[in-house]
């Protein structure tokens, strides 16, 4: 389900109402005079949330300082799985989702190129961007991550590089768990459309010609697009099909 057409915007007192009305012109979103009943997009001093279903996200990088930093960073499954001797390595994440992924591939020296084809959620991200961009504690990461809106299978052969590597997690799977952080992904998930088109986004990940493809999945999820990995990691519930090229 995609709750799009429900969406509403709405600006408090003290929020950037020419940011608000230019992202609801673009996005076609009314501006209501009060929170909506189910999914608003909301302007406030802190920038841009959605708000819906007694639930408020807004994605914060600084959360995840604790994982990138005080030698944690190369304990994290993605950054082990992404380790490269090249300088200067490119990363291409296909499905940016809130970028969380990215920011772990940023933070260990990657330049990271981001697509994100939902437009509500790629306003969502160039807002966490741009707080970010504010921290001095993650100026220097952000300043590596670099977000295109937009769908990567078309985008992707107009990029002219050769990545070390394209990172693929199309899709939220259906999450048992309800724990807090489930719940605010649940909130994205209303937006979210699972990618129908599994194998154009896998060739158009392969015809970049990268060292590695890295597809994250649902620990017993399907493979995507039925391709063979060259090895998997697993973790507590995801697991990373890793393809070589
Ligand atoms: C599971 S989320 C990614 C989460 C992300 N890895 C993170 O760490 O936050 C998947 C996202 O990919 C986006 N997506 C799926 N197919 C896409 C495509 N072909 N081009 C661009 N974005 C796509 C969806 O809109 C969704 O926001």
């Amino acid at each position: 389900m995609n709750d799009w057409d429900k969406i509403t915007m709405y600006i408090s007192k003290d929020g950037d109402r020419e940011a608000a009305e230019q992202l609801s012109r673009r996005l076609g979103v009314p501006i209501a005079d009060s929170m909506g009943e189910e999914l608003t997009l909301v302007f406030d001093g802190t920038g841009l949330s959605l708000v819906g279903y007694g639930m408020r996200y807004q994605g914060d990088f600084s959360r995840m300082l604790n994982r990138v930093t005080k030698g944690r960073l190369r304990h994290e499954m993605l950054v082990k799985i992404a380790k490269t001797k090249t300088e200067h390595p490119t990363a291409v994440d296909a499905a940016a989702g809130m970028g969380e992924d990215s920011f772990l591939l940023a933070a260990a020296g990657y330049e990271v190129i981001l697509f994100e084809q939902d437009a509500v959620i790629a306003a969502l991200l160039r807002d966490v961007l741009r707080r970010a961009r504010e921290d001095e504690r993650l100026r220097e990461i952000v300043g590596r991550m670099r977000l295109t809106e937009g769908n990567s299978i078309a985008l992707m052969p107009r990029l002219g590089i050769t990545p070390e590597i394209v990172y693929l997690d199309p899709m939220f799977p259906p999450r048992k768990k309800s724990g807090l952080i489930q719940k605010k992904l649940q909130l994205i998930q209303k937006l979210e459309q699972p990618c129908a088109n599994e194998r154009e986004l896998y060739d158009a990940a392969a015809a970049l010609h990268p060292k590695k493809i890295i597809i994250k999945r649902p620990l017993n999820g399907a493979l995507l697009a039925e391709k063979k990995p060259s090895y998997t990691v697993k973790g507590k519930a995801i697991r990373y099909d890793v393809v070589v090229l």
